[in-house]
């Protein structure tokens, strides 16, 4: 199956920063082409020079590697006037030319408040399409997903999302519930940042009970509440009052003081950060961290501006890989603009977990 488009999905917003990602990385990959976006949309179509540019894409770049992408597929077809009378058979003419079948069915739609509206349809769309797919559809072996995505009651995208290279959430993000008893909504925010940076396998190894932590900027404490429920002991540096439930649990030590100035006594294992500072500063704080080897992993935040946030990523993070490769460190990083982000995106740094 040749497909010759891509269609990545964004927060709504964040289409030129997408496109301008899509731009590069596309080239660094050697596949040419041109991007579309339109503001707002939340979504960024990339068409290829060759009729396999979608193909080479797909299975040429780490969907892991994408900042301001949630999810992709490759295009199989693109309705922009679909008969409203009959949007299933059009799919299944389609959808049953493809020889191996897919894996499962997702409906998606655009993270607007007019995507949204769409949910409603995608739920009615559900049954009747998955009994015209059946024999296409729970094919074990097969490396794809059939992923409609609908932009509007009659504009449809169909498509394919590889199984093994693409977000495992239809949406691209996962539905996480808010914990009754953190101290603030900021604490989904590294609880996704775990869920969609650290690889599954690593996980359980990564984070463990009585492992050390620091959170810098860690007031009221939605952050450190995510750490001292997985066991850890935190030192919480904040000249904010922390919560005082959290402090009750006997996991936390709360340093008022200048999270630039704070040193460790001894090397940690996880240091967090989650300071409204400017980019540049945090990005040097943490890579001091990182090379001075007081902590082995670190998840922070880097409040972008709010233009050109591509193009300012590509001037922060170098610094951070070059004064890592100086301290002779192999760390990876990897940098997403999550869900519950908002002009901001999250990194991790740990020593590279694909060597
Ligand atoms: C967005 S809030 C952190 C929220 C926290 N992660 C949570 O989940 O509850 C940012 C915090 O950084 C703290 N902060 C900013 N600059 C700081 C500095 N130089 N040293 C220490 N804390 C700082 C502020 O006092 C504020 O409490």
């Amino acid at each position: 199956m040749d497909m010759q488009r891509i269609l990545l999905t964004c927060r709504a917003g964040f289409e030129s920063d997408l496109a301008a990602e899509v731009q590069q990385r596309s080239l660094e990959h050697g596949v040419h082409g041109f991007v579309r976006a339109r503001p707002d949309t939340g979504f960024v179509e990339f068409q290829g020079h060759d009729s396999d540019a979608g193909n080479q894409l797909l299975t040429r770049m780490p969907f892991s590697d994408w900042v301001f992408a949630r999810q992709w597929l490759g295009v199989m077809a693109h309705w922009p006037q679909l008969d409203t009378r009959d949007r299933v058979t059009p799919v299944a003419r389609l959808a049953g030319a493809e020889p191996r079948g897919f894996r499962e069915l997702w409906l998606s739609f655009p993270d607007t408040n007019e995507g949204k509206s769409l949910s409603r349809l995608t739920r009615k769309l559900s049954r009747p399409l998955r009994q015209a797919l059946a024999p296409q559809l729970q094919r074990p072996t097969s490396p794809w997903r059939l992923h409609l995505f609908f932009t509007s009651g009659s504009e449809l995208w169909l498509g394919v999302t590889p199984v093994a290279n693409g977000a495992p959430w239809v949406l691209g993000y996962p539905r996480l519930r808010m914990p009754t008893s953190a101290p603030s909504r900021s604490t989904l925010k590294l609880e996704e940042a775990w869920l969609q940076l650290i690889p599954d396998a690593g996980r359980p190894e990564w984070l463990q009970p009585f492992q050390r932590a620091v959170d810098l900027g860690a007031a009221p404490g939605g952050w450190t509440w995510q750490l001292v429920q997985r066991g850890l002991q935190v030192i919480a540096v904040d000249n904010g009052p922390m919560d005082p439930a959290l402090m009750a649990s006997g996991q936390v030590e709360h340093r008022r003081e200048d999270a630039f100035t704070f040193r460790p006594r001894r090397p940690v294992d996880w240091l967090v950060c989650d300071m409204v500072e400017k980019p540049a500063r945090v990005a040097d704080l943490m890579a001091r961290w990182l090379s001075r080897g007081w902590c082995r992993y670190a998840i922070f935040n880097l409040k972008l501006p709010m233009k050109r946030r591509w193009q300012a990523l590509q001037e922060i993070l170098p610094h951070v890989r070059q004064a890592l490769d100086s301290a002779g460190l192999n760390h990876r990083l990897a940098v997403k603009q999550l869900y519950h982000d908002r002009e901001e995106v999250t990194v991790l740094a740990a020593p590279d977990w694909r060597c």
